[in-house]
């Protein structure tokens, strides 16, 4: 009823109210409206080629999304390492049941949106892996009291001091993992400073809090160009988190540990078979940005946004698209040679500049042949970081090969 009332309502839009009025009096004209319009949704959302597709729109390949979780399960159930995957890339409940083979446990989320998002679809053990807001202490309260397993992440005394303000009911513990900066340089005790030792000291006493686990992310894998580059930081994340683990275990202190990053947990070093988590999430997509810095290749980025030709412009050497900094982001600055993206299969197209809704195609050289882009033509652009894109868009079109298979619908908000 409900879909033939959006029927009725989209029947209304396109062809006026007069239209409308003469399918609820005509029923069979209705019943082959309504056939047209059933064929019309399989084509734009499944089975339909992505041609079909109005753009701007996002499109997520799910063989490659598939491939990439698999890899990754795979690189890490051989170390004996738990993954405990990233939620933040496309904070979709397809894509995290693909992440976690279906077992909807064992998440990391950055938001609380996506903390409740995951509880409300039956998702277990969620990290809120965030220096916990206090502001939202008591939303986590209730997740604690509602959740077999929910965790929090802090760095600071005064966040240790929140939670011990609020007691959880039934005997309940809050499950604390303190961050750690190893060198990423954001949230995080320092490794080194002795305040750290003693914040752990702190949490790890206090009643009502477990310390569960030390959290460290390797974010400076993102200056590295290579393998080898990343390799070292990995290497130098993993040996001082395992050392402030020794320097804990002195104390009479044991508890988990989680280090990770796209880039190092795509190359993993050996030493990181001593940890006991990790927790990657860009991976699921992978972008231009992780080609560069070589966690991956080009081929294996499982995203791209679609856009159409809108004008030609050859006062300038350039072409107009349908993309703006609203269907792709500002992420990247545009310092690739190619601009702000990678216009698939288009080596000598850069994405120059952007405004909301357009976007300036140039050539990296010589003059553009018009002809080969005509108004209407569809490009495909693979984005610098597929989080801040994936962020723009409230629905992505899944995709096998060329045809629709599925949508998927992100969580939003904070
Ligand atoms: C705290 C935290 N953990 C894990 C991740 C996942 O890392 P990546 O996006 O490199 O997969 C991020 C990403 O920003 C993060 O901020």
């Amino acid at each position: 009823m409900l879909l033939m009332t959006n029927w009725l309502r989209f029947a209304e839009c396109l062809c006026g109210h007069f239209l409308s009025q003469l399918m609820h009096d005509n029923l069979i004209t209705y019943i082959v409206f309504l056939w047209v319009c059933v064929c019309a949704e399989c084509c734009h959302h499944g089975g339909g080629p992505i041609s079909s597709l109005c753009t701007p729109a996002l499109v997520v390949d799910i063989n490659k999304v598939k491939s990439n979780a698999k890899k990754m399960t795979e690189r890490y159930k051989e170390l004996g390492v738990q993954l405990r995957p990233h939620m933040k890339t496309h904070k979709t409940i397809e894509c995290a049941d693909i992440m976690t083979t279906g077992s909807r446990r064992c998440i990391v989320v950055s938001t609380l949106a996506e903390a409740l998002f995951y509880a409300d679809n039956g998702f277990e053990d969620i990290l809120y892996a965030y220096s916990v807001p206090f502001d939202k202490v008591e939303c986590c309260a209730a997740l604690s009291e509602r959740l077999d397993l929910f965790q929090v992440l802090l760095d600071h005394p005064d966040a240790l001091e929140q939670l011990k303000k609020r007691p959880l009911r039934d005997g309940r513990l809050w499950h604390v993992w303190m961050k750690l900066d190893c060198g990423n340089g954001r949230a995080g005790v320092l490794h080194s400073q002795p305040e750290s030792l003693k914040l752990a000291q702190a949490i790890d006493e206090a009643e009502g809090v477990e310390l569960t686990g030390i959290y460290a992310h390797c974010g400076n894998t993102y200056n590295c160009r290579g393998v080898e580059q990343i390799q070292a930081v990995a290497q130098e994340t993993t040996t001082l988190t395992l050392e402030f683990m020794e320097k804990l275990k002195a104390e009479g202190i044991t508890c988990k540990s989680s280090i990770g990053s796209t880039p190092s947990c795509s190359h993993p070093v050996k030493d990181m078979a001593r940890l006991s988590e990790v927790h990657p999430g860009n991976y699921v997509f992978y972008d231009v940005q992780q080609s560069v810095i070589g966690s991956c290749s080009l081929e294996d980025v499982a995203v791209r946004v679609l856009t159409r030709v809108i004008g030609h412009c050859p006062h300038r050497n350039q072409l107009l698209i349908d993309c703006g900094w609203a269907g792709l982001s500002l992420d990247g600055a545009g310092k690739l040679p190619t601009g702000y993206a990678v216009v698939d299969g288009h080596p000598n197209l850069k994405l120059l500049s952007m405004t909301q809704e357009h976007g300036r195609v140039e050539p990296i050289s010589g003059k553009l042949d018009y002809s080969k882009y005509p108004l209407g033509t569809m490009l495909k652009l693979i984005p610098y970081h597929s989080c801040a894109t994936a962020a723009m868009h409230p629905t992505y079109y899944v995709h096998s090969e060329d045809r629709l298979v599925g949508k998927w619908t992100p969580t939003r908000g904070w």
